[in-house]
């Protein structure tokens, strides 16, 4: 099963757990790729005027996970602009992440995982999880236990 990472990270914390997610599904006998969403003149915060630069096909992966960091009690603005935007997902299986900087799941992790999921059975897919990564000390066992979750998923 061919799975694609999909991520938008500025500070690179959601791409790390990308990272860390492709290395166990390839552990575990995928084949995996990481694909960033950036923005056209650097990627960055603001939700105005935004234009993505190549953003990711998803049509040749037979599975997804994508992922994105909370602002301001939201997924993303580029990340959201992206899956809306993005093609077909129909019948394929997706499991969604976001980071957050903030203590608690509900100061944006669960809204934006919402809007996530929401776009995604739109266009068809099958939402088979999710995880909230804080970035906080505890975050390297939260990554873990993300990543071995998605892996016994697809
Ligand atoms: C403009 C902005 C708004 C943010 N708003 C929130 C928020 O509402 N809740 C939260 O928990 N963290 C918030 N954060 C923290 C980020 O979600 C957190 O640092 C995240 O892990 C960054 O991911 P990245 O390194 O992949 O960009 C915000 C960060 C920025 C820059």
């Amino acid at each position: 099963m061919k799975i694609g990472i999909i991520v938008h990270s500025i500070t690179n914390n959601t791409y790390s757990v990308a990272q860390k997610l492709h290395d166990k599904l390839i552990e575990t006998g995928h084949n995996a790729e990481i694909q960033r969403v950036s923005m056209v003149g650097g990627d960055r915060p603001e939700g105005k005027n935004i234009e993505l630069e190549n953003p990711p096909d998803v049509s040749s992966y037979d599975a997804l996970i994508f992922g994105g960091p909370v602002h301001a009690f939201s997924l993303a603005p580029a990340m959201k602009m992206y899956m809306e935007q993005m093609g077909s997902l129909q019948d394929k299986k997706v499991a969604l992440f976001v980071t957050k900087g903030l203590r608690f799941e509900w100061t944006g992790g669960t809204r934006a995982i919402g809007q996530m999921k929401k776009i995604c059975q739109s266009k068809g897919a099958i939402v088979m999880g999710t995880g909230i990564v804080v970035w906080n000390k505890q975050h390297d066992k939260k990554i873990a236990e993300v990543a071995q979750k998605f892996s016994n998923l697809f």
